[in-house]
């Protein structure tokens, strides 16, 4: 498509809508306005809330969100000059070199714009240190960079703006301290859009806003003018530029992936003659980090207005003709367009020139109503598996953990989560330790636990939770569990003898499964004479009262060998059955240096009748 491989460096191309396309669309449908949004005006007293009769949205305190951080008025000076009521006050974190909002709730696979504000306002004096020092902290999505944040400037409006796909039912923001001043945080904002538009936003891929201007424009528009809530901000007056408006309507095809409302493309700048061109530069933020060159897709939109004579232009790149096809661009009278970098521009000197130079045949001069540059967040640490991360939500919110649990679990060394240990295989992080111990956690256990499928040790002890147990967490073969059994053994319904019970899963290794199997007539037979084909729960399960010896051997997670005759005695003769795993009866024991364990037990007649092999798997599980 257009692309100049001669030039030596990547030019991508612009594409240009063709004009012969379908389906006419005027306005986007207004029933879902402000539907998928949430508002946040951080550092609002807790559990308050406000309309901004400005914008009509709905704005709430972070506490739902948050729970590190001070909150804090901006001073009462710069009260008069507010651009945004959410800037009044803010949240400011002295406190974590990472902290971190969740914005939930958001739905997997969906496609989301998400904004954070900055203003200082002198909230804590010292703004006067500013133009000297400014302070300088980093914006994470989740794990990966997202902005730099450069506050020199009380009174400025910083803002960092994302479009992304969520890869779980919340979306993490953190705020980095880099040792350059304390992070603070005015607004967080979250809007769900339509998956079909900016393509370059997918799951493996952010893109982050580094200009976004409604050319022509007096003042800022956003919601409800744009349904998304994008903030279109003014031109800054770039000298010889004429601004043009209209009060006419604009379409746009239904196919559009940008959507710019109507009110953005109604104005737009010019330049006074045909040889003048119009030209936008940027570079990447001073200060920015070494490792992160971004990559910008420049989006740039226009709609002819003016008489309908012949307005045709050329775009340059740093110098490079970047016209797919030999076409100039005619932008429509009266109707949407755009032109798009369908590969991000990354250049070694971090300087960006576009001119828009009218072709000699243009009766008009170029013409732009607004633009876009955004740039390229690339997805390439190792994440956590995202079901461990959903669990892990749910586990926090439901008991509302009093640790200091922000952002990715498994996020690499420092800031990894307070409590549990991840292990990597490369492509996701799992976790694989969680101690929960004297957490002041009260209730139920939620079954979100269970959802960690690579959970090897979790320590639940020193706790008030509230019995039984869910039965998978019980029973999951592959789990050391630790938990107190103060009023009744919350595993088995039992009154235990001590206070605190390390339950260990003891398994018996296929030797001894298969002579089981061999000899069904034994152990298991006499497990059938009494309780028929179907295992019932342990309530009054008698179980072998006699055996014969076995040669075979068991094994614990510690990949200890037992002999059958060991294992009985352990079991004081399968005396107490506590319970039906998915493979069968498990009973209790109790090793010769007092650990509690449990000891399961694979019977072909099991209830939920799971195979063999899925135990022998199991059982080979425990040897990491
Ligand atoms: C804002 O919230 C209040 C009460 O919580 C409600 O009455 C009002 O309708 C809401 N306004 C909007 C625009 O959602
Ligand atoms: C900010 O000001 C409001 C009233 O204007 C007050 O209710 C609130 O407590 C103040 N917050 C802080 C952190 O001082
Ligand atoms: C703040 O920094 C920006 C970008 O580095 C610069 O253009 C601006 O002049 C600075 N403002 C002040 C008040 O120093
Ligand atoms: C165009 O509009 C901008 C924004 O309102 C303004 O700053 C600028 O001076 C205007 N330019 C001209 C030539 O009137
Ligand atoms: C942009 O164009 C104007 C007028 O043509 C010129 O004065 C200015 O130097 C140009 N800026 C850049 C960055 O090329
Ligand atoms: C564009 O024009 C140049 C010369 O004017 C020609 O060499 C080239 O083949 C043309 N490319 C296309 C895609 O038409
Ligand atoms: C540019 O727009 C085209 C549709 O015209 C779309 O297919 C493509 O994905 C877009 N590319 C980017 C990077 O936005
Ligand atoms: C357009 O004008 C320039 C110089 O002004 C000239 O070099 C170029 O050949 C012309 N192109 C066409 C297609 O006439
Ligand atoms: C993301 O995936 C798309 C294809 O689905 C690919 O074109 C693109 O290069 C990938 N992006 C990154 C950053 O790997
Ligand atoms: C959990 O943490 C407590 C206190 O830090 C410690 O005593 C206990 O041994 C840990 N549990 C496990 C299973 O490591
Ligand atoms: C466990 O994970 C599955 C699949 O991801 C999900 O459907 C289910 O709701 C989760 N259960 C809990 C209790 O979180």
């Amino acid at each position: 498509m257009g692309l100049n491989k001669s030039m030596g460096c990547t030019i991508p191309c612009l594409i240009f809508l063709a004009a012969s396309l379908l389906h006419v669309h005027v306005h986007s449908d207004d029933d879902s306005l402000g539907e998928g949004f949430i508002n946040i005006d951080c550092g609002l007293p807790d559990g308050s809330s406000y309309l901004d009769e400005k914008i009509g949205l709905n704005y709430t305190s972070d506490d739902g969100y948050i729970d590190t951080g001070e909150n804090h008025n901006i001073s009462a000076e710069y009260n008069a000059h507010e651009l945004l009521r959410s800037s009044l006050n803010l949240r400011s974190f002295p406190n974590g070199g990472r902290n971190c909002y969740t914005l939930s709730p958001a739905t997997a696979g969906l496609k989301y714009l998400v904004r954070a504000t900055f203003m200082h306002g002198n909230y804590d004096g010292k703004e006067r240190d500013l133009i000297r020092s400014p302070l300088v902290f980093d914006v994470y999505m989740g794990l990966h960079f997202w902005d730099r944040i450069y506050v020199n400037s009380s009174t400025t409006i910083y803002v960092a703006e994302a479009i992304i796909v969520a890869a779980v039912s919340s979306v993490s923001v953190c705020l980095i301290d880099i040792g350059r001043g304390t992070p603070f945080l005015s607004s967080m904002e979250m809007r769900k859009m339509k998956s079909s538009l900016y393509p370059a936003a997918m799951h493996n891929q952010s893109i982050a806003l580094q200009e976004r201007h409604s050319l022509g424009a007096s003042s800022l528009v956003r919601y409800p003018d744009d349904p998304y809530d994008r903030l279109w901000w003014p031109s800054q007056g770039t000298s010889g530029w004429l601004n043009l408006s209209t009060t006419s309507e604009i379409k746009r095809y239904s196919t559009d992936p940008f959507e710019v409302p109507v009110r953005v493309l109604q104005t737009a700048v010019t330049s006074p003659t045909t040889s003048t061109p119009l030209n936008l530069s940027w570079e990447v933020p001073s200060g920015w980090p070494a490792m992160v060159l971004p990559g910008y897709y420049l989006n740039m939109y226009y709609t002819d207005f003016q008489e309908q004579r012949l307005r045709a232009f050329d775009v340059y790149y740093n110098g490079y003709l970047w016209v797919p096809n030999n076409l100039s661009i005619t932008p429509n009278y009266l109707f949407s367009d755009y032109s798009n970098a369908t590969a991000p521009f990354t250049d070694n000197s971090g300087f960006y020139n576009v001119r828009i130079i009218a072709t000699n045949t243009s009766v008009l001069p170029p013409m732009l109503n607004a633009y876009e540059i955004n740039y390229l967040i690339q997805h390439d640490d190792t994440a956590t598996d995202t079901q461990d991360v959903e669990a892990m939500m749910n586990i926090k919110t439901e008991y509302q953990v009093e640790k200091n649990w922000m952002g990715d679990p498994c996020l690499p060394e420092k800031y990894t989560w307070i409590g549990l240990t991840c292990k990597s295989d490369g492509v996701t992080s799992r976790v694989k330790t969680l101690n929960l111990s004297f957490n002041n956690l009260y209730g139920a256990v939620p079954d979100s636990l269970t959802n960690l499928s690579s959970l090897r040790v979790l320590d639940l002890s020193g706790n008030h939770l509230d019995s039984p147990f869910p039965e998978a967490l019980c029973m999951a073969g592959s789990l050391t569990l630790r938990y107190d059994a103060m009023n009744g053994d919350p595993c088995n319904g039992k009154s235990p003898e001590k206070k605190s019970v390390l339950l260990k899963i003891v398994v018996a290794v296929p030797v001894v499964i298969v002579a089981l199997l061999a000899c069904t007539l034994t152990v298991f037979c006499f497990c059938r004479k009494q309780v028929p084909s179907v295992l019932p729960g342990c309530a009054n399960l008698p179980c072998p009262k006699s055996h014969e010896d076995y040669k075979g051997h068991v094994h614990t997670s510690d990949s200890r060998e037992f002999t059958y005759a060991e294992l009985v005695a352990i079991t004081n003769n399968f005396s107490t059955c506590i319970g039906e795993g998915g493979y069968g009866p498990v009973f209790h024991g109790e090793l010769k240096d007092g650990t509690q364990v449990a000891v399961k037990m694979h019977s072909p007649t099991s209830a939920t009748g799971k195979g063999m092999e899925e135990f022998l798997a199991e059982v080979f599980n425990l040897n990491l």
